[in-house]
């Protein structure tokens, strides 16, 4: 299958909805990463979805639909504070959990009797789900377990010969995926950190929990138990610097191509050529963090990585993918 890349017009918006409709997938961007879309109503599309990026078959997919889409149609939004959650932070970075009225294909939930849904605040992504007027499964367009795509050309070398369309709308300003957020309770339950933060949604409602799974216990967001975001390369994470510097050195040393991927306050401690620098900000080093690993896989055979140690808001978000990134075999 030869894969394309078009920017998004009424053309390549045509092909996309023709692909669709014949069960087909096609890579779209959002302001977070890009995503692998399909038609979340029928079984043969979602399973694609999965066989594409060797997904495993029990980590539910997201439904991405457009700002004027009646949410009702697909799920019971009962709970008040997911109104305001919804009044104040959509579109934008932050998907809710509900409860399903079980009308998408049984398999985008994996079974679940819950379903998330996200509505991107990226105007190419908007004028894609508007055009198609669907209800979009959608993982990040990656091989699964791999870093996720930030450009069309990032999915292009995951997925070529495998997709036969991608919509490029640019580079992804967030850079991290969206936070995932369970309202089917009380109050709302944070499964994966984003860019919508902890504080954020507290400030928003009062009240917001974090999932943390304990040993032993199935997990309330099946994603979460997989190796994730991993570059191809080793990766070696360090919390000091000095540390990081001595590592780094002896690598060189033993002839290895060795990196380091750190905020811009540790830059000067190593050799300019050889830093991927994440920059200052939280929002910065969610930005650059995917593009960066991507860069470092293809000229090192070690990242070398040093931890930020700022850890609230959404930098929760960066550490959590630094970290999964980082986190070995
Ligand atoms: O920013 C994003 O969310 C991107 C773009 C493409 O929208 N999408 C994305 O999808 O990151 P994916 O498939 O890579 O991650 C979806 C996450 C997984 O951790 C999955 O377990 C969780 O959402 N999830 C999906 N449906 C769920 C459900 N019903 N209950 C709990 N967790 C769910
Ligand atoms: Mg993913």
């Amino acid at each position: 299958m030869e894969t394309i890349i078009q920017k998004i017009t009424q053309d390549s918006l045509a092909l996309a909805k023709s692909i669709l409709l014949q069960g087909g997938a096609v890579a779209f961007p959002t302001e977070t990463v890009y995503g692998l879309g399909a038609d979340a109503r029928s079984d043969e599309a979602v399973e694609n979805i999965y066989r594409i990026k060797g997904r495993p078959q029990d980590n539910p997919l997201i439904v991405h639909v457009h700002c004027g889409y009646d949410l009702n149609s697909l799920v019971y939004d009962d709970k008040p504070y997911a109104a305001v959650l919804r009044e104040k932070f959509l579109p934008g970075p932050l998907t809710l959990v509900y409860r399903s009225r079980g009308i998408v294909s049984k398999k985008v939930s994996c079974g679940l009797d819950t379903l998330a849904i996200r509505v991107p605040s990226h105007p190419g992504a908007q004028e894609f789900l508007r055009y198609v007027d669907l209800p979009v499964a959608a993982p990040s367009a990656n091989i699964s377990k791999h870093v996720s795509p930030v450009s069309a050309e990032h999915v292009y070398s995951d997925l070529n010969g495998r997709i036969s369309l991608i919509l490029d709308g640019g580079a992804c300003s967030g850079g991290i995926e969206s936070t995932v957020c369970d309202v089917t309770g009380d109050y709302p339950v944070i499964l994966r950190q984003g860019l919508v933060s902890r504080e954020m949604i507290e400030s928003a409602v009062g009240k917001c929990g974090v999932y943390v799974p304990k040993a032993g216990e199935q997990v309330r967001s099946p994603g979460m138990k997989y190796k994730h975001y991993a570059p191809k390369c080793e990766t070696r994470l360090f919390d000091d610097p000095k540390a990081a510097l001595k590592e780094f050195d002896s690598l060189q040393a033993q002839g290895r191509r060795v990196y380091v991927l750190c905020e811009s306050k540790y830059a000067k401690m190593f050799a300019a050529e050889y830093v991927l620098d994440l920059g200052a900000s939280p929002e910065e080093m969610a930005a650059r963090l995917y593009s960066l690993l991507r860069q470092g896989e293809k000229v090192a055979d070690v990242i070398v990585a040093i931890r930020p140690k700022e850890s609230d808001g959404v930098m929760a978000g960066v550490l959590n993918r630094l970290s999964k990134a980082c986190a070995g075999e």
